[in-house]
């Protein structure tokens, strides 16, 4: 069976950056100064580097993979994102989905995989896909979300008579919660590290950005006005529009028979494998 993108990934990425664009700006209300997904502190970025699913690349904005000494080659199934992704140096691009990887086996020292694994029809073809581009003793990175994630933003939706406009509503049953499982049929010394932040929202526009966003197209005036009502009514109750975010850094190591996994490639970085901490959050 040939190997597409869903339905709601076409319908959302395939000919716009924009919804991926909208959302990610929400995240700079983020609580915690630190990023950890647009930086290579946790990454175990070393050698042959691939993203899958990579969208506007928003992480090569951040990480100097040409000082790095980094081959870095950047994927997505969108023609849009692609055309995104050519802007950023020195790095090679190809259109394709992330459950046939047009790279022979053994090709990569590093597959990264953000935010991306809950929108695919076959997650479990896409894992093996990256198992067999991964090097033995190679790393993946993945970030995904909780199932409680955002829940204050998917409360909005339903209100307002638009059910549909709440995250899970259009992805598979890979969460925070169920991808370490995924992986382990796949890879070993899997560990998931939490990022502790929140989202700490000053205005109502922000989130009716992202509303917009999910539903990849204006709300109409009366959804909007009464998003809108409901958003301001907790601003004026609270001083913000707070939101629990869940979101967690999966690494894992490809099959090495007997090799120890390989760790990131600057000296003095600790072992992903060292730093594990689940459940932890940060309330600034
Ligand atoms: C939420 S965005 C995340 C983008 C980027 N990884 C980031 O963290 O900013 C999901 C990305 O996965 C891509 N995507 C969805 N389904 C895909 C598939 N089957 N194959 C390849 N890319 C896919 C989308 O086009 C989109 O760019």
């Amino acid at each position: 069976m040939p190997v597409t993108p869903s339905v709601h990934a076409v319908s959302q990425y395939a000919t716009t950056t924009g919804n991926l664009t909208a959302r990610i700006a929400l995240h700079t209300y983020g609580t915690n100064p630190q990023s950890w997904f647009d930086s290579d502190e946790r990454l175990p970025l070393a050698g042959d580097v691939l993203e899958v699913g990579a969208g506007t690349g928003r992480l090569w904005t951040h990480v100097d993979h040409v000082g790095r000494g980094l081959r870095l080659t950047l994927t997505d199934f969108s023609a849009a994102m692609c055309a995104q992704l050519r802007t950023i140096p020195a790095a090679r691009v190809q259109q394709c989905d992330a459950a046939d990887l047009p790279f022979p086996d053994a090709a990569f020292d590093t597959v990264i995989a953000n935010h991306m694994l809950y929108h695919l029809d076959d997650p479990d073809a896409a894992l093996a896909e990256f198992a067999r581009v991964l090097r033995p003793g190679g790393r993946l990175a993945v970030a995904v979300n909780g199932s409680d994630h955002l829940a204050e933003l998917d409360a909005i939706g339903p209100a307002i008579g638009r059910p549909e406009l709440v995250l899970g509503a259009a992805q598979n049953d890979i969460t925070a919660e169920t991808a370490p499982g995924y992986l382990a049929a796949h890879f070993t010394d899997v560990t998931v590290e939490r990022y502790p932040c929140d989202l700490d929202i000053p205005t109502a526009e922000p989130i009716l950005a992202y509303l917009d966003s999910m539903a990849g197209e204006p709300l109409p005036p009366e959804q909007r006005s009464a998003a809108r009502d409901l958003v301001q009514a907790r601003i004026d109750a609270e001083g913000s529009f707070r939101v629990r975010k869940h979101s967690v850094l999966i690494t894992a190591c490809a099959e090495s028979r007997g090799m120890n996994c390989a760790t990131p490639a600057a000296p003095g970085r600790p072992s992903p494998a060292g730093t594990a901490i689940t459940g932890r959050t940060l309330r600034t």
